[in-house]
C-alpha cells in the first residue's frame, strides 16, 4: 500500500497562508465563473432530463421523527394545513434533484457540497490498501489510544499547528467513529461508576438535536438528558458547549459554573469556512469531526484532544467495549485526506487551487449572501446576525457563516415552519428537536449546489 501521511513536517512559512487568503481573488473569479456555468448545465439537465441520478439513499441520521417526516414526504402526506398532496418526485437526500419540483432535503447536515473541492484535487486525496494491509486490531500498542492510526494522530496535530484553532499538545488523541461516538465515550469516561442516580447531561438551548436522543437511547444508568443548561438547578452535572453552536451558529461558552460540573466542549464547527479563528481552544475534552472538517462524513471520523490521562483511558475503554477500535481503513484515508489539506498550505500551491478552508470560505460566503437575499425578497423570515471578527488563521477580519441556517419564520398564522417548508417540499428539521419553538427551523448549508440553488429559488417564491 502506498500511504504519503508519514511523519514528516514540511516546512512552510506563515505569510504564505495569509498571502494565500488574499491571493484567493482569482480563484473566487474562477470558482463562480465554473460554479455559474455548471449551474447552468446543471440547470439544463435537470429540467430536459427528469431520470438524472435517480440512486436512492440511507437515511443519514439518527432523529427518527425528521426521518419520518421526510419518508411521509416522499410517498405522499397530509400536513397540518389540511391539504393532502401528492409528492411523488425524489428527494434530494443523498443525490442530486431530479426535476425542478423535487423535494429538497435539507433535513441533514450532510456536507456534500466539499465533493466538488476533492474532484479538483485530483489524486491527492486518493489511497491504495492493499489486501493483506490494515488486519490487526491494533495500530500502535506504545499509545495509550492503541487503535489510533500514528499517520492520523500526526496529521490531526498537524492541523490544529497549521489553523491553530484548538491545542493539540498536552493532550492525548482518541480516534472514534465519528465524533458521535466520542461523545458517548466522553459521557462514558465523566460519570463515576457508582453513581446512585444517573448523572444529569444538559446543553443551552438551542442544542444540537442528536444530543438528547444519543444521551438516552440505551437509557443508561450512568447518565441522563436533563434537557436546557440555562434552567437546571444543580451542580453536578455534565454540560456540553458547541461552539460554533449547532444549530444557530452562536460562539458559546459554558452557562453552568459549578465546581463539580464538567464539560465537553464540542468543536465540530470551529473551522476557518464556518468561523474566524479568534484563539487556539485548550479545554479539557474538544471532539472534532472529519465530516465537517472536510466533507468525509461517511468515514465515520472523529476525533477527541482530552487534557486528563485517566478520562482518556476510560473513553478508550468505550470504544473498545462499544466497537473493539475504529476503522484503520477510514483512518488511513482521513490520514491522507487531512495531509492534502495542510500541504494545500505548507506546500507550493501556485493557483491556490487545493486550498480547502479557502475554498469553503468563499463557498460559505456565497452561499449566505444568496440565503440572505432570497429571505428579504420573501419577507417571511428572519435570520440571526453574526458579527466580523479577527481570523488569527487568514490574519484578516472575516464573517461567520455556520454551517446551517436558523431560520425563523415570520409569517402571520405560521406557528410550525417545518410544515410550512414541507408543504412546499423543503425538508428541514424543526425547532423542537433543538428545544426551542416551532417557528424556527434549522437548514443545511452544506448541501450541492444544485440542491442549494433550487432551495434558494423556492425559498425566494415563498410569500
Ligand atoms: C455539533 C455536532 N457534533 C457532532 C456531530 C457528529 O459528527 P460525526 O459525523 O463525526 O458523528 C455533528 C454532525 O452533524 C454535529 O453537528
Amino acid at each position: 500500500m502506498k500511504r504519503e501521511g508519514s511523519p514528516k513536517v514540511p516546512t512552510r512559512s506563515k505569510p504564505s497562508r495569509r498571502g494565500s487568503w488574499i491571493g484567493f481573488a482569482g480563484l473566487a473569479w474562477e470558482l463562480l465563473i465554473v460554479g455559474s456555468l455548471a449551474l447552468n448545465l446543471v440547470a439544463i439537465a435537470l429540467f430536459a432530463s427528469p431520470s438524472l441520478d435517480e440512486g436512492g439513499a440511507p437515511p443519514l441520521d439518527f432523529d427518527a421523527e425528521a426521518s419520518v417526516a421526510a419518508s411521509a414526504a416522499l410517498v405522499g402526506s397530509k400536513h397540518s394545513e389540511g391539504r393532502d398532496e401528492e409528492i411523488s418526485v425524489s428527494s434530494t437526500s443523498g443525490s442530486r434533484p431530479t426535476s425542478k419540483d423535487a423535494v429538497i432535503n435539507l433535513d441533514h447536515g450532510d456536507p456534500t457540497m466539499y465533493e466538488s473541492f476533492w474532484k479538483r484535487m485530483g489524486h491527492r486525496g486518493d489511497i491504495t490498501i492493499a489486501g493483506w494491509q490494515g488486519i490487526s486490531y491494533f495500530s500502535d500498542v506504545t499509545n495509550l489510544c492503541w487503535f489510533l492510526e500514528p499517520e492520523f494522530d500526526h496529521e490531526i496535530r498537524r492541523l490544529h499547528r497549521l489553523v491553530g484553532n484548538a491545542v493539540a499538545d498536552g493532550h492525548f488523541v482518541v480516534v472514534g467513529t465519528g465524533s458521535t461516538q466520542l461523545f458517548q465515550a466522553a459521557l462514558y469516561a465523566l460519570s463515576p461508576p457508582d453513581t446512585p442516580h444517573p448523572l444529569s447531561v444538559v446543553s443551552a438551548a438551542p442544542y444540537y438535536s442528536s444530543y438528547p436522543a444519543v444521551t438516552d437511547y440505551l437509557r443508561s444508568g450512568l447518565y441522563r438528558w436533563a434537557g436546557d443548561a440555562s434552567a437546571f438547578k444543580g451542580n453536578i452535572y455534565i454540560e456540553l458547549v458547541c461552539s460554533p453552536n449547532n444549530p444557530d451558529g452562536s460562539i458559546r461558552e459554558a452557562v453552568l459554573k459549578s465546581e463539580n460540573g464538567t464539560i465537553i466542549h464540542d468543536l465540530a464547527y470551529y473551522w476557518p469556512q464556518y468561523t474566524p479563528i479568534t484563539h487556539a481552544e485548550d479545554h479539557d475534552i474538544m471532539l472534532f469531526t472529519v465530516s465537517k472538517t472536510t466533507g468525509h462524513a461517511g468515514s465515520r471520523l472523529g476525533w477527541a484532544l482530552v487534557k486528563d490521562k485517566d478520562v482518556a483511558k476510560r473513553m478508550i475503554k468505550f470504544v473498545e467495549l462499544n466497537s473493539i477500535g475504529v476503522s484503520k481503513d477510514s483512518q488511513f484515508r482521513a490520514a491522507k485526506i487531512l495531509k492534502a489539506i495542510s500541504d494545500g498550505y505548507e506546500l507550493p500551491n501556485p493557483k491556490n487551487k487545493y486550498k480547502l478552508f479557502d475554498f469553503g470560505h468563499l463557498l460559505m460566503s456565497v452561499r449566505w449572501k444568496r440565503l440572505r437575499e432570497a429571505v428579504k425578497v420573501s419577507g417571511i423570515f428572519s435570520l440571526p446576525e453574526f458579527q466580523s471578527s479577527y481570523c488569527t488563521f487568514t490574519g484578516k477580519r472575516t464573517e461567520t457563516y455556520p454551517a446551517f441556517a436558523w431560520l425563523k419564520c415570520e409569517k402571520e398564522g405560521v406557528e410550525d415552519c417545518e410544515n410550512f417548508l414541507r408543504s412546499h417540499k423543503i425538508l428541514s428539521r424543526n425547532g423542537k428537536h433543538f428545544g426551542a419553538a416551532r417557528k424556527f427551523v434549522r437548514i443545511s448549508m452544506l448541501e450541492r449546489d444544485e440542491t442549494f440553488e433550487l432551495f434558494i429559488e423556492r425559498l425566494s417564491s415563498l410569500t
